[in-house]
Parts: C-alpha cells; sequence; structure tokens
C-alpha cells in the first residue's frame, strides 16, 4: 500500500538537488547531435501546486525553491533551474513546482524520449493530466524498478534512469542497488541517477557499502543537508549517487553545493558532501 504523496514535499531542499543534477545531466547529454532516453522509473504527478492543503500543510518549499526565487546572485546551475521553474509560473507568480517528468520533458529536443512510471492510481491520473499528448513520452502504471529493465538498452544507446524512490520501506535501499546492477549488466553506458534521503545514517553507509562492492565502475556521490546528522527533525539531508555521471559534474558540483549549503542550512548546519564511490575503469 502506498500512501507517499510528492505534493508535500514538492520543492524542498531535497527536490533541488535532485532537479539541479537532473538538469546538469539532461543540458550534458543535449550536447551530441544523436538522440537520447530518459527513463523516469518513480515520476510522481508531474507538477504540483505550491498553494494546495497538501503543500501548505507542511511548507516544506520553504527550505527549498522559495529561499532561491528572487536572489540574483545564484550559481549558473542553479539559475538554470529556477529559469526552468518560471517558465511554469507566469508573470513571477510563485504557485507551481514543476517535477522531473515536466522538467525532463522541457529539456527534450524532438528527436529524444522520456519514459515514465508511476504506481500509484491517484498519482498516474494526474500525470496522465499534466504530460498531455506528446508522441515523445510513454506513461506506464507500472513498477518503475521491475518493469525500466525490459526497456533497456534504449534504441538510441544514449540515456539517463532516473531513480528517485520515496523509501516507504526498508527494503528500497536494497532493491535500488540490485536494481542498479541488473540495469548496468544491460546497458553499461547509460547514466543512472538514484536519489536517497538522510534519515538514519546507518542505511546510507550500508547503501554506499554495496555501490562499492558492486562492481560498477564511475560512481560519484553528491548530497546536502541543511541539519546535522541525529538532529531529530526528520530528513537531515539527500543525496544522487550517479553512475557515468558527466565528466564535468563533480567541479560544478563542488562549487554549487557550499553555496546551496549555505543559503538553504538550518542555523548554519547547511553541509554537503561530493566523493567518488567507484573510480572510473
Ligand atoms: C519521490 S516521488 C517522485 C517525484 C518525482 N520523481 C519528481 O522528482 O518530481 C516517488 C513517486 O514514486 C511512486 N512510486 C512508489 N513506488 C513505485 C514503484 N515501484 N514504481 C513506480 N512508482 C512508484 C510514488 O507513488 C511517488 O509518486
Amino acid at each position: 500500500m502506498l500512501s507517499y504523496r510528492h505534493a508535500f514535499h514538492a520543492g524542498n531542499f531535497a527536490d533541488v538537488l535532485k532537479h539541479v543534477v537532473l538538469i546538469e545531466i539532461l543540458a550534458y547529454l543535449a550536447q551530441k547531435e544523436k538522440p537520447f532516453c530518459v527513463i523516469d522509473t518513480h515520476a510522481g504527478g508531474g507538477k504540483y501546486a505550491l498553494d494546495s492543503d497538501f503543500a501548505l500543510k507542511t511548507r516544506e518549499f520553504d527550505t527549498g525553491i522559495s529561499r532561491l526565487w528572487e536572489r540574483d546572485d545564484l550559481p549558473q546551475s542553479v539559475a538554470n533551474y529556477v529559469e526552468l521553474q518560471k517558465r511554469f509560473n507566469q508573470n513571477g507568480q510563485f504557485k507551481t513546482y514543476a517535477g522531473s517528468p515536466l522538467l525532463i520533458k522541457q529539456m527534450l529536443r524532438a528527436k529524444d524520449r522520456l519514459c515514465l512510471f508511476e504506481l500509484h492510481s491517484n498519482e498516474f491520473e494526474i500525470l496522465k493530466t499534466n504530460m498531455k499528448l506528446d508522441k515523445r513520452v510513454q506513461l506506464d502504471k507500472a513498477d518503475g524498478l521491475k518493469h525500466s529493465l525490459g526497456l533497456l538498452p534504449p534504441v538510441e544507446r544514449r540515456g539517463l534512469v532516473l531513480i528517485d524512490p520515496s523509501y516507504e520501506m526498508k527494503s528500497d535501499y536494497s532493491d535500488v542497488v540490485k536494481t542498479l546492477i541488473q540495469m548496468h549488466k544491460r546497458f553499461a553506458t547509460g547514466t543512472y541517477a538514484l536519489w536517497y534521503p538522510v534519515i538514519e545514517r546507518g542505511r546510507n553507509e550500508t547503501l554506499e557499502n554495496a555501490f562499492k562492492k558492486s562492481g560498477i565502475s564511475n560512481i560519484q556521490l553528491f548530497e546536502l543537508g541543511i541539519n546535522a546528522d541525529n538532529s531529530g527533525r526528520g530528513m537531515n539531508a539527500s543525496g544522487m549517487i550517479i553512475i557515468n555521471p558527466p565528466w564535468n559534474l563533480a567541479a560544478t558540483m563542488e562549487t554549487v553545493l557550499p553555496w546551496l549549503a549555505n543559503i538553504l542550512g538550518e542555523n548554519g548546519a547547511g553541509n554537503f558532501r561530493v566523493e567518488t564511490l567507484t573510480t572510473e575503469k
């Protein structure tokens, strides 16, 4: 039984990191003429009203996008992300937060493709409405971890798989590693982006060790925290584990993450990590 609704969390500090990294990877893929394919295994609803009861209940967007919206000193990759979000908000108003499916769609060219999976019935209906008809986009109401395997390797032989689970079950932490190992066997040159939360650091250490032992080379980790570990405030940090990242992503994140940690950190507790889990062969 799935109970997670991303509408409570849209635009929070975790979405900022996830979507900044996502846009960087897509911009890199779009530098080459050849088409690419993106698979989003946990799509969510596509976009979220920031004045909805869901969003206003916790105002999580105040830990993230709200703090960036009006600034004129954003690092380039954060500016690109805010600029994309502003396309969904006319006349400078700040009412809509675009999730991964709409951000990716904005960055597709005519020849690129997007495959979206969403398992939650309500969320899937919202997603269908938000994506509208587009021959480049395929939607499946199915388990994205299981069913995306069958799409690999994509015919384009270039692309990104975004894996953004809600981690409602502890087994999610081990399932994502198992799935990524299988995916990588089928499509070793693809880029993979896995989002993770930091709630109990021990789980993250287990996750990272599993990747170190996975036999997959060229894995980097980018993490942004707004509170210290064990602050007692729930999710203190979150990160992205990237297999086959663009060559310049680590350098970009080395500049962007300290800036975000400073702006988004609670009472000076912002923190970040840029780490290589496994090196390039
Ligand atoms: C964190 S949200 C996705 C947010 C979205 N990727 C974004 O960045 O805007 C996770 C979504 O995955 C859905 N979900 C959970 N388990 C799933 C599964 N096995 N396959 C597909 N979707 C799943 C949930 O219903 C939820 O909408």
